[in-house]
């Protein structure tokens, strides 16, 4: 276990869901996504979203990363009422407070890797447009792929662009780091390499939420979300053996 007891580390939860629900019109019909969900994840924490394909999973991370908005229900991120915000404020809580690594890389194809990078420091103007460069390409030595720095995305492996995709949902610091099945598309090797590095980021303080099926993923985590149909079916510690 990374951090033993994270909620001590800090009072305020990084997100606080309270009572959620999320539906969407399907047809005639309304599709319960999530229904009534309480959760609260602690800087620092690395925690696993677990669930059948359907459950929810990848409704949560999107309320999370505030690419969403709940039907019902209070969404907090980074100290921010989600459900308040306009638009633009939504968005900013996005760019500065969440950095986002999905299965499928979502990787800009015409632009490099160290382009890429810089792409979310654009966008947010966190850093003075002179240090962009130089922290992307920090933050691709970092996770081992600065030698593709000047690379697009077509030219790179699966598992370096997936590198560079955590480069990118780093590049603002965020206090908050979201993987929907990151290694999903990755060969054992480059899964198992990839989590050792999440692990480390998780170790130097980052929090970290995770959807995976991944065994070995839920070997390494502080705490384990499951989800059924929608709902918080159990919040288990993880025995470490
Ligand atoms: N945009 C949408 N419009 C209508 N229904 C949706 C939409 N997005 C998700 N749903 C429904 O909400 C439920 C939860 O979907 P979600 O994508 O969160 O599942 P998941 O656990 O991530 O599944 P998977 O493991 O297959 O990725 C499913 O029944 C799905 O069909
Ligand atoms: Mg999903």
């Amino acid at each position: 276990m990374y951090r033993s007891i994270a909620q001590s580390l800090s009072p305020e939860p990084v997100i606080r869901l309270r009572g959620v629900n999320k539906t969407y019109a399907a047809g005639s019909a309304t599709c319960v996504a999530l229904a009534d969900v309480d959760l609260e994840v602690f800087a620092g924490e690395f925690v696993a979203i677990t669930g059948k394909s359907g459950s929810g999973k990848s409704t949560v991370l999107n309320l999370l990363g505030g690419l969403d908005r709940p039907t019902a229900g209070e969404v907090w991120v980074d100290g921010q009422a989600v459900q308040t915000l306009s638009e633009q404020a939504l968005a900013r809580l996005r760019g500065r407070s969440v950095g986002i690594v999905f299965q499928f890389f979502q990787l800009m194809p015409t632009l490099s890797a160290v382009e890429n990078v810089m792409l979310p420091m654009d966008l947010a103007g966190r850093w003075p447009a002179s240090e962009r460069r130089q922290r992307a390409l920090a933050l691709l030595d970092r996770l081992g792929v600065q030698a593709q720095a000047d690379k697009l995305p077509s030219a790179m492996s699966g598992g370096q662009q997936q590198r560079v995709a955590v480069a990118r949902a780093l590049a603002n610091a965020p206090a908050l780091l979201l993987a929907d099945e990151p290694t999903g598309n990755l060969d054992s090797y480059n899964a198992s390499s990839l989590l050792d590095l999440l692990g480390e980021l998780v170790a130097e303080g980052q929090t970290l939420v995770m959807v995976t099926h991944d065994p070995s993923v839920l070997r390494r985590v502080d705490r384990t979300i499951a989800l059924e149909d929608g709902r918080v079916a159990s919040r288990q510690e993880v025995c470490h053996v």
